[in-house]
């Protein structure tokens, strides 16, 4: 159902390559589908039927041919009444993608993106990471038996780097960050006949990121969001999750959307939410931030994310570092999930959001939680208490521990 590439500033048109811009202005390309036979093949009926994974929406996918999928998508959306009625909200909704096959929402992106890959004839993948995306391209090369680099700034998050090597890439480690770490593998990609999945194959790559928006409207029951809050760094998860509630609608499988797309940043690196609140085009900034996941400097979508945020009439915040550990606690005592800092800035940006009167009590509210806390660790540790140690007898607990309930209702 694919046609070809093209260039999302001057619209010049191009076949179905691994193509990095637009050789006439350098703008970043977009997919194109021919609508009109997507909509002869698909219905609600015929999704529901399909594998509970993002291939349940192959049909707005730009893949044909073998798969690898290792399972993403199809995560839940959670109903949280708990921290909806701390924070004001009558119908907060999380939607869990931490509990991916790696552990964050990128193996939707990745598993398009490695599947294409292997469709054009590549042996070797890559990419420029901050953190996540490391691991599952990863984990999706180790499954489609192909060679893999991956390029990550040097002072990554221990479990991160971790997680990363045990697929068994070439991981490397750029004295930089990640503007830097993106700059570089631009210039690889140039020298090497590889598929970078964020690179010369971005354009596929991130329409796996509408299946977040696809799968939130499927699963509240074949309607769209009145809010949604989503964490950026380049921009682009934010403009996928737009384009998949209209596509939808487009389509005729929801109503008409008035989703108000609302992003979420890092103070210490928020060139997004900086732009959009003060009306200035979005300016490169130098991450200083104990999130590592979001800090991207220079957002390669920074642009349409803003777009996005006006169209849809939404809003952007951000969260200091303490603001984020304390939304990534809140959201582990309250809902019994445990985030890592992406989504400790999602939590902490909605809150001040609401609290400044921008988020109003009866939207009905989706927000995303894109990245598992066992991920950033490291930067929890020093905020939580220890572990009462005591000898293994009762006098021992009921003098040292104290124990104390607090009221169930
Ligand atoms: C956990 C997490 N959430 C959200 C994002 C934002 O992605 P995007 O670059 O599409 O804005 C990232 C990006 O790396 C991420 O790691
Ligand atoms: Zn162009």
């Amino acid at each position: 159902m694919l046609i070809g590439l093209k260039c999302r500033n001057c619209g010049q048109r191009y076949p179905i390559e691994p193509l990095n811009t637009c050789e006439e202005c350098f703008g970043p390309l977009e997919v194109e589908y021919d609508y009109d036979a997507i909509q002869e093949r698909v219905s609600r009926e015929k999704i529901e039927k399909g594998p509970n994974t993002i291939w349940r929406y192959a049909d707005f996918l730009p893949v044909t041919g073998r798969i690898i999928d290792l399972g993403a998508g199809f995560t839940p959306l959670q109903r949280a009444d708990n921290l909806g009625s701390i924070l004001g909200l009558d119908e907060l909704y999380i939607k869990n993608d931490s509990v991916n096959p790696t552990f964050s929402f990128k193996d939707r992106v990745v598993s398009v993106s490695i599947s294409k890959a292997l469709e054009f004839g590549f042996d070797t993948v890559g990419c420029a990471s901050t953190g996540n995306l490391a691991s599952s391209v990863a984990a999706h090369a180790a499954k489609a038996n192909m060679n893999c680099y991956i390029f990550v700034p040097a002072d990554l998050n221990v479990a991160k780097i971790t997680q990363a090597l045990v697929y068994n890439p070439h991981l490397i480690g750029v004295e930089g960050n990640y503007d830097e770490v993106n700059r570089l593998c631009t210039e690889v990609s140039g020298y090497y006949d590889w598929a970078f999945v964020n690179i010369n194959l971005r354009a596929y790559y991130a329409e796996g990121s509408k299946t977040l928006g696809y799968e939130v409207a499927e699963q509240l029951g074949w309607e769209a969001p009145d809010r949604v809050v989503v964490p950026a760094a380049s921009g682009s998860l934010l403009t996928k999750v737009w384009r998949g509630f209209k596509e939808f609608e487009r389509f005729g499988l929801i109503d008409e959307v008035n989703t108000k797309v609302t992003a979420a940043q890092a103070e210490g690196c928020s060139p997004i939410t900086t732009a959009f609140r003060t009306g200035e085009p979005v300016k490169p900034v130098r991450p200083n931030t104990i999130e590592k996941s979001l800090a991207i400097g220079n957002p390669a979508d920074g642009f349409y994310a803003v777009k996005v945020i006006k169209e849809s009439g939404g809003t952007a915040g951000s969260a200091t570092d303490a603001e984020l550990i304390e939304g990534i606690k809140l959201l582990a005592r309250t809902e019994g999930i445990f985030t890592e800092t992406a989504g400790g800035v999602v939590v902490a940006t909605l809150k001040k959001l609401v609290e400044a009167g921008e988020i109003d009590s009866d939207e009905r509210t989706v927000i995303y939680i894109t990245g598992n806390g066992l991920k950033t660790q490291d930067v929890l540790a020093e905020y939580l208490p220890s572990p009462i140690k005591i000898k293994p007898d009762l006098e021992a607990f009921n003098t040292q521990a104290k124990p104390e309930q607090k009221e169930v209702a």
